[in-house]
């Protein structure tokens, strides 16, 4: 289903849309703020991605500020509804990580999720309040430790017992008291993809519920005096559509926090229910009503807490992809086209698996669009590939476009705003594109290309 306010914004008024023009629109135009001008130009926050193009060169990523600030706005009020003062929104800076992130993320009010020094670094130089910051990961290192304790990070989520007695030490040599949320796995199957299911049992992350682990670590932490335990966190996975894992997740949390107070007398101050909201990357995925999910899950949570007997901490969410991901497109250029017969038709690109590893690492599927016109018939099947020495380095598989395509046309990939530039490598030696922002009708750069030069300043 598409948005209503998406498809009306699908063209500007000079053109009227015969049924195949719409039928293109509805296809193509998966998130609010993509568009299509009259003439066949992709719009991406009503700007001519094209001329974007021209003028920035590509490989390119594009982010629509405006979107990001509406996502960060309506998570903001949709919590804030349902539990007025008591909860935090933390924007899972993995999802993409720069310092304009950062800047925009305290002017929306939101906390942030950090998971290494250099997410941390790059949050205080774009002068983030780090003590709105909460630093997650399985294996803080003992520089890692010290060097948020330096930057004054609010909370730590301690992943196991190693790490509990290694962030003791280190408050301790400091003589300060540390807060920290333990990390639990629930033992949920989120029904994603394997790779970013981190809920279950048997992960690598947290204490297990299951095990009795997680309560060992409840009664461990309460012994160390330079340790605040605030309560408990966990993320079940990522790109998540079912609402019933969050329901079991929130019910499983809860029946540990009633359990921990009964028996050790400890009530949480904080629940966090982490991130993993889905989004659309192509027309046959849902929509997520995301307040509609959270309120479900709020009314879920009172009710329980009610009848546990329990006060309901306050509710922390931390949501990456469903911030940044539709704020994002990437733009590319065609190089080669090359036609086996009773075969395959290549589409090289300028890009590829540096730029975005998701289709080779989890077969992740996006909408590519040939940028110029999206009315020109889309005739021929191609697979559209990288520019890497390497024959994963496929971007998407069955891609219809004119088959006209060739070198010099822009091809925009959709829905890129979380997990590429944040995943971008090196390999091969090829620069990290740009990132540029849009906002109001007008563009700035937020991370430069980088250069040949920046490849090699590393080398003795
Ligand atoms: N909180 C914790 C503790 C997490 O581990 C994650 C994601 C999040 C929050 C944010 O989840 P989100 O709202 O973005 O789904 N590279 C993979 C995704 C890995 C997610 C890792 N953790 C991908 O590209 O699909």
């Amino acid at each position: 289903m598409i948005p209503t306010e998406t498809f009306s914004d699908c063209v500007t008024a000079d053109a009227p849309l015969c049924e195949e023009k719409m039928r293109v629109c509805q296809n193509d135009c998966i998130a609010e703020n993509v568009s299509v001008r009259g003439d066949g130009t992709l719009l991406f926050a009503g700007q001519d991605v094209t001329e974007l193009a021209a003028r920035y060169g590509t490989p390119l990523y594009l982010m629509d500020e405006h979107q990001i600030r509406w996502r960060c706005r309506q998570y903001r009020t949709t919590l804030e509804d349902a539990f007025g003062t008591r909860c935090r929104v933390l924007y899972a800076s993995k999802a993409a990580s720069f310092k304009r992130l950062y800047e925009i993320m305290a002017e929306e009010g939101l906390g942030v999720d950090v998971v290494s020094a250099g997410e941390i670094e790059t949050a205080k130089r774009a002068g983030f309040p780090l003590g709105q910051a909460l630093f997650h990961s399985n294996n803080k290192t003992d520089f890692d430790i010290s060097f948020a304790m330096d930057a004054g990070v609010g909370c730590f989520v301690a992943d196991n017992l190693e790490e509990l007695y290694a962030v003791e030490r280190e408050a301790a040599s400091r003589g300060a008291v540390q807060d920290v949320l333990l990390r639990l796995t629930p033992g949920i199957d989120p029904h994603t993809y394997a790779a970013v299911s981190t809920g279950k049992v048997d992960s690598k992350f947290g204490f297990a519920i299951e095990t009795g682990q997680a309560q060992e670590a409840v009664r461990e932490t309460l012994s160390l005096p330079h340790l605040r335990l605030r309560g408990f966190h966990c993320h079940v996975g990522s790109q998540v559509f079912s609402a019933d894992v969050y329901i079991e997740a929130a019910d499983v949390m809860l029946g540990f926090i009633a359990g921990v107070q009964a028996k050790y007398g400890f009530i949480a101050e904080v629940l966090d229910l982490g991130g993993g909201f889905g989004v659309r990357y192509t027309a046959d995925q849902p929509v997520l009503d995301i307040p509609a999910r959270i309120a479900e899950l709020a009314a879920h949570l009172k009710k329980e807490a009610r009848t546990l007997g329990i006060s309901l901490p306050e509710i922390w969410l931390e949501p990456g992809r469903s911030i940044v991901a539709d704020a994002g497109m990437t733009l590319y250029t065609v190089g080669t086209v090359k036609r086996i017969p009773g075969y395959k038709t290549y589409v090289s690109v300028d890009g590829g698996m540096t730029d975005n590893i998701r289709t080779a690492l989890y077969g992740a599927k996006y909408t590519i669009l040939p940028a110029g016109d999206l009315f020109a018939p889309r005739d021929e099947i191609c697979s559209v590939v990288g520019r890497c020495c390497e024959s994963g380095d496929i971007l998407q598989e069955n891609v219809p476009l004119p088959s006209s395509t060739g070198r010099g046309d822009v091809l925009a990939c959709l829905t890129t705003g979380a997990y590429h530039y944040s995943m971008a490598s090196n390999y091969n030696r090829i620069p990290r594109p740009p990132v540029v922002m849009l906002r109001n009708g007008d563009s700035y750069i937020a991370v430069r290309r980088e250069t040949v030069d920046d490849l090699v300043r590393l080398d003795n």
